[in-house]
């Protein structure tokens, strides 16, 4: 699915002051002073930002997002501020510009049902993450079915509904990537968005940790 649906749309975003969350992973995210985090989807980058004073001077915090207008708006707050230790970087969910094994902590929030892959964007997360990482995801999941006529419309897919699967489908995609202690933390009551019935929740997981015997 093209990107220029989602850039258009949060295009527009990124100097307004609306909500664009649907959860709070960033608030469920113990990082430490030392660690790195990334952000997926990090809009105007207020977590980003959160994160990276979280870590501190010996960490840093990512901002990972598709849309330029977003990442000029995060990159100016962070100059704005004087923040040196975070980075936001142009990229998509299924290719993320960053090496493999870099993260302590992926965190997104209202992003990961734009994807148009949803499996390989969660390997692309497992790739990230250090052994023993975790990641903690708010997201959106579809209660009812959402029909093919609006799933393969880009324009409603950037409207962060119509790419949303089923709860069992969006767990299904994160113990495929091969994490554990996966947990659903925090869930809404079913609500319309669009066209569609959804709900929003926060997972958290691990990636698992090879031990040594
Ligand atoms: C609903 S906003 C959420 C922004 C931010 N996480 C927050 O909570 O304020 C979705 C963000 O995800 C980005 N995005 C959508 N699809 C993406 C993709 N496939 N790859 C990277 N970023 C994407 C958009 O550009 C936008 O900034």
């Amino acid at each position: 699915m093209t990107t220029q649906a989602i850039e258009a749309r949060y295009g527009e975003l990124a100097t307004s002051d609306c909500c664009l969350s649907c959860g709070t992973a960033v608030g469920l995210c113990d990082a430490k002073p030392g660690q790195v985090c990334v952000d997926l989807g990090s809009g105007r980058g207020t977590d980003v930002l959160r994160l990276a004073e979280v870590v501190g001077p010996t960490g840093h915090a990512y901002g990972i997002d598709v849309t330029d207008a977003m990442l000029d708006q995060a990159q100016k707050t962070a100059a704005k501020l004087g923040v040196t230790n975070a980075t936001f970087r142009r990229g998509t969910l299924e290719a993320l510009p960053l090496p493999s094994d870099t993260a302590d902590w992926v965190l997104s929030n209202c992003v990961l049902n734009h994807a148009t892959d949803k499996a390989a964007t969660w390997h692309e997360i497992a790739r990230i993450l250090r052994p023993g990482g975790r990641f903690v995801v708010s997201d959106i999941y579809a209660v009812g079915d959402i029909p093919d006529e609006y799933r393969n419309d880009a324009a409603y897919v950037a409207e962060c509904w119509a790419g949303a699967v089923s709860r069992d489908a969006y767990l299904g995609h994160i113990r495929g990537a091969g994490f554990t202690e996966i947990r659903v933390v925090e869930e809404s009551a079913p609500y319309e968005k669009g066209k569609a019935s959804v709900a929003s929740f926060t997972v958290s997981g691990r990636k698992f940790e090879r031990c040594c015997f």
